[in-house]
């Protein structure tokens, strides 16, 4: 049963997460932090700044969600260039040590078995961090995803397309494909954080920790994994 933690703003929730993340930190210099992106996890980067200020974070190690397949590299809402832009430059981790799932063309048949065995390699993740779609995808697992699947190329559904324009000058810049940790490799972590503010999420959140678990709502999964903590805002939990 997952821990539902709910918080009156997003800056609380960036509290509550940064609080646990730099406890991690302070305990284990090693530690491997699963990072997602997204407009979610921003408040608990932006709550990390104060409490790492000083501290050495020179061996922190993270692994991405996700990333766009075929998204020009330089392009500014490339995974990799977010993460850098968010979370790499601010909190002074070191770039070597924070990985993005590598969606260029080139080589992208091995990417996925890459990034698991990198993620392998540095003894598995943490703590892992997790917004949630509003179909319930979680990286980009989108609906119909396997519960046991690792990180591969998925084909995005119109509804997140549509949905990450957003970041984009028209919807027809946004890339169709993405490599995508695999709800297993999520599963592995040692703690699951999922996020979630406003209400266009709370039938996923609610589907996810109450509903059935289904490969249709992806982020129903964390049902079956033995730590995991959901930080939502009042309106992301009125359908719970
Ligand atoms: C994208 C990301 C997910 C993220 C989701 C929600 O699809 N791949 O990791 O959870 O968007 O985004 P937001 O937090 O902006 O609502």
């Amino acid at each position: 049963m997952a821990e539902v933690v709910i918080v009156s703003t997003p800056a609380d929730a960036g509290s509550v997460v940064a609080d646990e993340i730099a406890r991690l930190i302070f305990t284990n210099p090693d530690t491997v932090l699963g990072l997602a992106t997204g407009s979610t996890p921003v408040p608990v980067y932006e709550a990390l700044r104060s409490r790492l200020a000083g501290v050495d974070v020179s061996r922190v190690r993270g692994f991405a969600l996700d990333e766009y397949v075929g998204i020009e590299p330089g392009h500014p809402e490339s995974y990799r260039a977010v993460i850098h832009r968010e979370v790499v430059e601010p909190l002074g981790f070191n770039p070597d040590l924070v990985r993005v799932p590598d969606g260029s063309l080139a080589g992208i048949e091995h990417a996925g078995a890459d990034y698991e065995a990198a993620i392998a390699a540095a003894g598995g993740v943490d703590l892992q961090i997790l917004g949630i779609g509003t179909d319930g995808h979680i990286g980009f697992n989108e609906p119909g995803s396997s519960f046991a699947s690792l990180t591969r190329v998925k084909t995005l559904t119109e509804q997140t397309r549509s949905d990450n324009a957003r970041f984009f000058d028209t919807i027809d810049d946004v890339p169709r494909h993405c490599i995508t940790q695999g709800l297993g490799t999520i599963l592995r972590a040692r703690h699951l954080v999922l996020l979630a503010f406003g209400a266009g999420k709370a039938e996923a959140v609610a589907a996810a920790i109450e509903g059935p678990l289904t490969a249709w709502l992806p982020a129903s999964a964390i049902q079956l994994h033995p730590h995991v903590t959901v930080v939502v805002d009042e309106a992301a939990a009125s359908t719970l």
